[in-house]
């Protein structure tokens, strides 16, 4: 298994600032200029502690949004807060799918839990045998869709995982980036199933940390009981309030599909470049791609100044594999240059 600190590795570490980012999954720079208003105008709440009565709206929010109750809503600083409790739930065996972001192992090996790879693989599509998870697992977690390999799993499936003395984990931090949120579970009260969401990538919040999960109510109390009190603060409730309301959820829509689109016409462009292959179908806002001599060709591309991730620090995956950002069409023009560029014959060692 690879060492925690290869674990700890993200899309951020490989954007140096003045590289032109295709390593980071956020949507856009900043967040939107509504949503930085309502961010302004809590921070007149900043001197004195969140309330109840914060976390309740935000919870609130989140419910309707989901169509959920709010009992079912924990706002969390990030996902990542949400694997960073889940050894709280005192798992005998974590199962987790990969390739897949690599938190939650970082949480639970960190805490002593004994991890079980379930190994997707390329030829098969990165697709899910429900078959391959071990019966004695009694936690799950994977993402969907799927950080790196942009796999949309479907609902049928990940509902076949769940069981009686098993919590099932979906990280659905990019599902607000799919057209529709088909496949979510998020909006379903099933035993013994969390679900993870975000607020980073569609709203360009990475460095406000929020984001919640929604499960059944005895579930959340068991992740939440050794939390600090006041765990999020009056800017994150304010933030989750809001970006669950319809004109929000809406905008998002817009996006999703507007990135489906970018993301074809990327897709093509990268498909004609000789030695590059794409993972198709993708559902999330980046693509994972295949070259030879993948890390030659990534260091060549942050020579150029543009930063791609690297694909070797996801459990599965190697060198050749790199992970690339849906952007709109005319800011993917140098990225499909310089790839050209390294790519022509005579250049591949
Ligand atoms: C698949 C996936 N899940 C969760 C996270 C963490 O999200 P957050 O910023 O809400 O902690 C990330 C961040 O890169 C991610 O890629």
């Amino acid at each position: 298994m690879r060492p925690v600190t290869d674990l700890r590795h993200h899309g951020d570490v490989d954007a140096r600032p003045g590289l032109e980012d295709f390593a980071v999954n956020v949507r856009g720079d900043a967040p939107p200029a509504w949503l930085r208003s309502r961010l302004v105008e809590a921070l007149d709440e900043i001197g004195r502690y969140p309330s109840a009565e914060h976390d309740a709206a935000a919870r609130r929010a989140v419910a309707v949004r989901h169509g959920r109750s709010p009992d079912e809503v924990l706002v969390l600083a990030g996902a990542a807060e949400g694997f960073a409790l889940l050894p709280a739930l005192r798992p005998r065996l974590a199962a987790l799918v990969h390739p897949s972001f690599t938190e939650p192992e970082v949480a639970l090996r960190t805490a002593g839990v004994p991890v079980h790879h379930v190994l997707l693989a390329a030829a098969d599509g990165f697709q899910l045998d429900a078959a391959a998870v071990p019966e004695e697992a009694d936690l799950v977690v994977l993402g969907n869709p799927t950080n790196p390999t942009s796999v949309l799993h479907p609902a049928d499936t990940l509902r076949a995982l769940a069981r009686p003395g098993r919590v099932l984990v979906v990280d659905e931090a990019f599902m607000d980036a799919v057209p529709g949120e088909v496949e979510s579970l998020a909006g379903e009260a099933l035993d013994g199933v969390l679900v993870l969401r975000s607020l980073t990538k569609t709203w360009a919040l990475p460095g406000l940390r929020a984001g919640y999960a929604l499960g059944p109510p005895p579930l959340l109390a068991r992740l939440a009981a050794a939390r600090p009190h006041w765990p999020v603060g009056t800017l994150q409730l304010a933030a989750v309030a809001a970006c669950a309301e319809p004109l929000a959820v809406a905008e998002a829509e817009a996006a999703a599909r507007e990135t489906a689109e970018h993301r074809a016409v990327l897709a093509a462009a990268l498909a004609e470049l000789p030695g590059v292959r794409v993972h198709l179908p993708a559902a999330g806002p980046y693509l994972l791609l295949r070259v030879r001599d993948g890390e030659r060709v990534r260091e060549a591309l942050r020579a150029r100044g543009i930063a791609v991730r690297r694909g070797d620090t996801f459990p599965g995956l190697t060198t050749d594999h790199l992970r690339v950002a849906v952007r709109d069409p005319r800011r993917c023009e140098p990225l499909l240059v310089a790839l050209r560029a390294e790519l022509e014959p005579g250049r591949v060692r």
